[in-house]
């Protein structure tokens, strides 16, 4: 881990003590440790411990009462290749979910750009209770990678699941974090997103009722493990919340088309996601088309498949990943795509299922690969979904 840096969050947890054997591990890995620690936490380890374990200052407060300076929670940010959190008490979770900031490490966590992976400890009934799953949903959906606790003896004297994972386990993921599958360290990857306008005259148009926001999420999973991500929406009330994203703003199949012409290149990975309408008017009125009381017909010519046009180009190391929204024969049509368009794998979505589709918030897919082997996945929030688009696509990536 030579030269790697790691921002160590540490929270008031009888668990704390933990992260003081971590932190050794870490260092005589190679990696830099730069340490935060809650108030509560201080109670449960001393700053002094982890800063000698360190060999760095410790962080405790936003303002340093010797220096008179404050501690700058964005060059902190800035500073770490991962903010680790270990251990996260259940009302730290529940602050970084719903965006408090009441303290260093939680200004430091709104302010990072780095990935952010959390080591939760609790008691078992605080880690079921539905606001803490709901808490870790949030999380994982802003990207951030959760190391489930253990199943064990708790503080508490009771036994079940909100132990913090041992220490060893979590130098572990944080070794595969930077060294294997879970880090996309700096990949390309062109992503796109949304519906497209094709306009009938400067007031109207052909759309569809895509929101852009599987799209939006599959960017924010890749962007948090590390890739450089380029997304060319259509017209989307979606929003981003890493602000590495290269957002790209389109409006039709022909404006789509350039962009991603344009940024296909150098791109390792790319994704449409977007619903990019099939057909455009073939005459586009400069002016407002006034109401006749005879009928009135639009002739439709293909907008050009920017998909199909990405297979014929794309290179040996490209993966690339279509969508398709069926509602009858869905695996066959899907298939047939993935084929006709030479991709490497195609994400179906069926209509036919309650919760799959447009304007909802959840979604329920099966990846398809080039040899026909078909992975199902239940309904989930369109976060979640995400989360396993990306990790089903991890190990083609590394090869
Ligand atoms: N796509 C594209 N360019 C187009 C149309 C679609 O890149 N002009 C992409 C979509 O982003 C999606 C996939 O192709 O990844 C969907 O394939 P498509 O054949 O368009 O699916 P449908 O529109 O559902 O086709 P059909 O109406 O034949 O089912």
């Amino acid at each position: 881990m030579k030269g790697k840096r790691i921002l160590l969050g540490v929270t008031g947890s009888i668990a704390a003590y933990k992260s003081a054997v971590l932190v050794r591990l870490l260092v005589k890995a190679g990696a830099e440790v730069k340490i935060i620690m809650t108030r509560d936490a201080c109670e449960f380890i001393t700053p002094l411990t982890m800063s000698v374990l360190s060999g760095n200052q410790v962080y405790t407060e936003s303002f340093n009462r010797e220096t008179g300076k404050w501690n700058s929670h964005i060059e902190l940010g800035m500073w770490a290749d991962l903010f680790l959190i270990t251990p996260a008490t259940a009302n730290t979770i529940a602050k970084m979910a719903s965006g408090i900031c009441d303290n260093l490490l939680l200004e430091t966590y709104l302010s990072a750009r780095c990935p952010v992976m959390l080591a939760p400890a609790m008691d078992l009934d605080m880690w079921k209770h539905q606001t803490t799953v709901k808490n870790i949903r949030l999380l994982t959906e802003a990207g951030v990678k959760i190391l489930s606790p253990d199943s064990g003896e708790l503080a508490s004297g009771l036994s079940g699941e909100g132990r913090l994972r041992e220490p060893e386990d979590i130098f572990n993921s944080v070794n595969d974090f930077f060294f294997s599958h879970f880090s996309l360290n700096n990949l390309d990857v062109l992503i796109t997103a949304g519906p497209t306008y094709e306009a009938i005259d400067p007031v109207r148009f052909i759309g569809n009722r895509s929101t852009g926001t599987m799209g939006y999420r599959i960017a924010e999973v890749l962007a948090a493990r590390g890739a450089r991500v380029t997304l060319v929406s259509g017209p989307s009330e979606a929003k981003l919340q890493n602000d590495r994203i290269k957002k790209i703003e389109v409006e039709s199949a022909d404006e789509m088309y350039d962009q991603c012409m344009q940024h296909a290149g150098p791109a390792r990975l790319i994704i449409m996601s977007a619903a990019v309408s099939d057909y455009k008017p073939q005459d586009v009125s400069s002016v407002k088309i006034k109401k006749e009381n005879s009928e009135k017909e639009i002739s439709l010519i293909p907008t050009k498949d920017i998909l199909a046009e990405l297979g014929k180009n794309k290179s040996a190391e490209q993966v690339l990943v279509g969508f398709a929204l069926e509602t009858n024969n869905e695996i066959e049509n899907a298939k047939l795509k993935l084929k006709n368009k030479n991709l490497d794998f195609i994400v179906l979505n069926s209509l036919k299922d309650q919760g799959a589709g447009f304007g909802t918030q959840t979604n329920k897919i099966s990846i398809i690969g080039k040899d026909g082997k078909v992975t199902d996945y239940t309904v989930k929030m369109k976060g979640e979904v995400a989360v396993d688009i990306v990790d089903f696509l991890m190990p083609s990536l590394k090869k």
